[in-house]
């Protein structure tokens, strides 16, 4: 475990926001193409504002604590702002992640980006940060496959 940081493990081994949500106003998930392990969030929105985020993840250690940073990051957080994160913004949380596990972070981009798709199909909204976005997309960053 010696190539992970402090911060990567604190989120590991107590990660926040795990678990299933009550009543979500949406959930998205991603299955990585690298690992074929998968990341579910679940989000409450008050007007367009993200109240709350949770996760399941059936996936390591890098991909719990992304999961423990990403669902962090975007409480608080307008739809828009939270399409805004990328992977690389929940590494630089995560105080890094050793380049083999990148793709682990990418889960969390992912995920996130489906669960607001799926809120804003549901209440037709038209989303900037989504323009472009295809759900069915396996390989978003076109370099999964290093690893
Ligand atoms: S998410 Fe599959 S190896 Fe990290």
């Amino acid at each position: 475990m010696g190539m992970y940081n402090e911060i990567v493990m604190k989120h590991f081994m107590k990660p926040k926001n795990a678990g299933q949500m009550e009543d979500p106003d949406a959930v998205g998930s991603f299955g990585s193409p690298v690992c074929g392990d998968i990341m579910e969030i679940s989000i409450k929105v008050k007007d367009g504002v993200i109240t709350d985020a949770m996760f399941m993840t059936f996936g390591c250690g890098s991909a719990i604590a992304s999961s423990s940073i990403a669902t962090e990051m975007i409480k608080g957080k307008t739809l828009e702002e939270a399409l805004r994160y990328t992977n690389d913004d929940f590494i630089a949380a995560l105080g890094g992640l050793p380049a083999p596990k990148v793709h682990c972070s990418v889960l969390a981009e992912q995920a996130i980006r489906n669960a607001i798709y799926h809120y804003a199909q549901d209440h037709g909204l038209t989303l900037e940060g989504l323009a472009g976005y295809d759900p069915d997309e396996v390989d978003p960053h076109g370099e999964l496959s290093n690893d």
